[in-house]
């Protein structure tokens, strides 16, 4: 990832925005995760994933925001702020959304950061209607099918992208 200017990051803070380098976008129903579905989505739960890749995050000397929402207008008002809060870099796993919503596709689209996409399970290996995401073709890259270490995956990608 390329380098925050200085003057970048006085208008930030005077703004009284929080700064995060990398933005990780959960969708609906991944708060429960834990507990749902265990056998597909494995017994981690959120907080956890969450808490580990800031640590990352920060042993890279980059910051790192997590954000869930079971509502799609959240989501996509969270892509927007992004645009002008010095986000990088987004990691997003769009749950149930990734097969549904051109609305969230047209906001992550519109702002024009960089993204990888994760789903925990292997879309690919469940129901046909899982097999279609309207963000794939927009992504860095998709992983799929690594339980939560694709978002370690994915974390590692986006750090070491731009040195
Ligand atoms: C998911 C896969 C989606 O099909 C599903 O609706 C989810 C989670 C995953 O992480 O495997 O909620 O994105």
């Amino acid at each position: 990832m390329g380098a925050r200017g200085d003057s970048a990051v006085c208008l930030f803070v005077l703004n009284g925005l929080r700064m995060a380098d990398i933005l990780v976008l959960h969708g609906p129903n991944l708060n429960l995760l834990g507990t749902r579905e265990p056998d597909v989505y494995g017994t981690e739960d959120l907080a956890s994933i969450n808490a580990r890749l800031a640590e990352a995050a920060e042993a890279s000397g980059r910051s790192l925001d997590s954000f869930q929402s079971n509502s799609e207008a959240e989501l996509i008002e969270k892509v927007h702020a992004a645009r002008t809060d010095q986000t990088q870099a987004i990691i997003i796993n769009p749950a149930g959304l990734t097969h549904t919503s051109v609305s969230l596709r047209d906001a992550i689209a519109g702002v024009a950061i960089p993204f990888v996409e994760v789903h925990l399970s292997n879309v690919y290996a469940r129901e046909p209607f899982r097999h279609h995401s309207f963000f794939s073709d927009l992504a860095v890259g998709v992983i799929s099918g690594f339980g939560s270490a694709g978002y370690d995956y994915a974390l590692q990608l986006l750090l070491n992208r731009n040195h």
